[in-house]
């Protein structure tokens, strides 16, 4: 080869390693997850149905004979990290994992129970990593053993992100607890930290080995918590289906009472609709810009720490999707009529649409924080219809400020309808409703729109 060729230096290659990874995991729904009789647990471990009745001889999904075996011997060992939040209201969930994990002796056993505190600070303290992590070592937990996360979705997201990281990846078994949790933050694909005052600022993308939502496990949550999940069916049904936001407004009478059926219902409709999303749509690890299942959250992240976390993420999400409903009208994508759909609606499950931390927002800032978690050009989804999302990549600062000082304008006015019975949110919702007219019929007075 001539000398030039060369130009001084080693010829440059590349080599294009090219390979897929296939993700299948089950999301199951149930009652009592802990009575010995159900198996939907022992299954998420791999073990077959006739272990919880001591019927032998079966072999697993794998192929393994476990009722034949002569001298059985630990084949794998589990962890389990709870939620205090559960736990204090449930006390017996200790020891009904222990009794569960005892029928699935000498095949797998539970080696210790760890109770964490649950809410957004969890996510706050790094120091809850460790404690994991120091778990994971002591107790010889390891790639091919199982750590359950049984809790609310911030528990969840910091068991995952520890189960992810841990030995580079421990199978994770998310049992989540409050309806959020079930229908959104425990069936994807994410996990997360906060730090230095930024929401899920840590955190990987770590599909789980297998997700048990147990309607039971709801009974002792709070009537706000169990409201702040119904933010998340609210934005799903906005942005993918019509139907489903018109169930949610026929039943909002028995959703804002929390009636189980209804509740029930709205959670695997919830479920299916995100986990079709991240299955069939394109880009479950979000490489690109579009994030349409963060309709509402670009202000809802902002709002939440401004407020230290007093604002639930439910409760931030539905006052984002007010917001960016407005903004959906007043920038002429949204007819006035859907977008009364979405305030009458969120409203009558009972949101408060004004928090004081909306005073604080700074559109400019949290729009360049959202872009900057995100990576990629800016990416807002907004509103076509009740029930069509659609992406841009700009938004008008005026008329989002506009639409900011709307929102407080009129929604203060109404004041805060959370943890109202059910009888006090159907009526102050009533009223609601025509203050609320009241509050549009003064604006669009002074200001023609909305
Ligand atoms: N990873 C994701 O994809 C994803 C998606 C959406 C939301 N999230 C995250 O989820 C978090 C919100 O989760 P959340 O709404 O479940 O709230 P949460 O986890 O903060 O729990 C709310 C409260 O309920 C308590 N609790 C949990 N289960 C209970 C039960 N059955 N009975 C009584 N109390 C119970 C908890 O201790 C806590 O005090 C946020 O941090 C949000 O960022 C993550
Ligand atoms: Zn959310």
């Amino acid at each position: 080869m001539p000398e030039s060729s060369h130009s001084g230096s080693l010829p440059l290659e590349s080599l294009k390693p090219d390979f897929k990874i296939h993700h299948s995991y089950p999301v199951h729904f149930t009652r009592n997850v802990f009575n010995l009789e159900n198996p939907a647990l022992s299954r998420a471990l791999g073990l077959p149905r006739e272990f919880l009745s001591g019927g032998g001889g079966a072999t697993d999904v794998s192929g393994n004979d476990f009722g034949k075996s002569t001298e059985p011997k630990v084949s794998a060992r589990a962890l389990a990290i709870l939620d205090d939040g559960l736990v204090s209201l449930n006390p017996e969930i200790p020891s009904l994992l222990v009794d569960y994990f005892d029928l699935l002796r000498p095949y797998i056993q539970l080696e210790s129970t760890i109770t964490l505190p649950g809410g957004e600070s969890c996510k706050n303290d790094l120091s809850n990593l460790t404690r994991i992590y120091e778990a994971v070592a002591r107790y010889g937990i390891d790639r091919h053993s199982y750590i359950l996360a049984i809790g609310g979705g911030a528990l969840i997201d910091v068991v995952g992100f520890a189960a992810a990281t841990a030995h580079r990846g421990i199978r994770l078994i998310r049992i989540p607890t409050t309806v959020l949790a079930q229908n959104d933050a425990s069936i994807g694909v994410k996990n997360g930290m906060n730090f230095a005052g930024r929401k899920n600022f840590i955190g990987s993308f770590a599909p789980p080995h297998a997700v048990i939502n147990d309607f039971a496990l709801l009974r002792t949550l709070s009537p706000e918590d169990r409201r702040a999940g119904m933010a998340e069916a609210v934005k799903v049904a906005l942005i993918r289906d019509p139907a489903f936001f018109q169930w949610m407004e026929a039943h909002a009478g028995q959703l804002g009472r929390f009636e189980d059926w209804a509740l029930q219902h709205l959670i695997v409709r919830c479920a299916e609709l995100h986990l079709n999303q991240i299955s069939g749509g394109g880009d479950p690890f979000e490489s690109g810009s579009a994030r349409p299942l963060d309709f509402g959250h670009w202000s809802a992240h902002k709002l939440e720490e401004l407020s230290g976390h007093q604002l639930r993420h439910g409760e931030a999400v539905a006052i984002g999707m007010a917001l960016d409903s407005v903004y959906s009208c007043r920038a002429g994508l949204l007819e006035e009529k859907q977008m009364m759909r979405v305030l009458s609606l969120l409203t009558d499950l009972g949101f408060s649409l004004y928090c004081p931390w909306l005073d604080e927002l700074n559109v400019d800032q949290a729009l360049q924080e959202f872009q900057e978690h995100l990576g990629g050009e800016l990416c807002i989804t907004l509103l076509d219809s009740c029930g069509t999302g659609l992406e841009l990549n700009e938004i008008d600062g005026t008329i989002m400020k506009e639409s900011l000082a709307w929102i407080k304008e009129s929604y203060e006015k109404i004041g805060d309808v959370r943890g109202k019975s059910a009888s006090q949110v159907s009526a102050k919702s009533k009223n609601g409703t025509s203050e609320l007219k009241a509050a549009i019929h003064v604006s669009s007075e002074s200001e023609k729109v909305p």
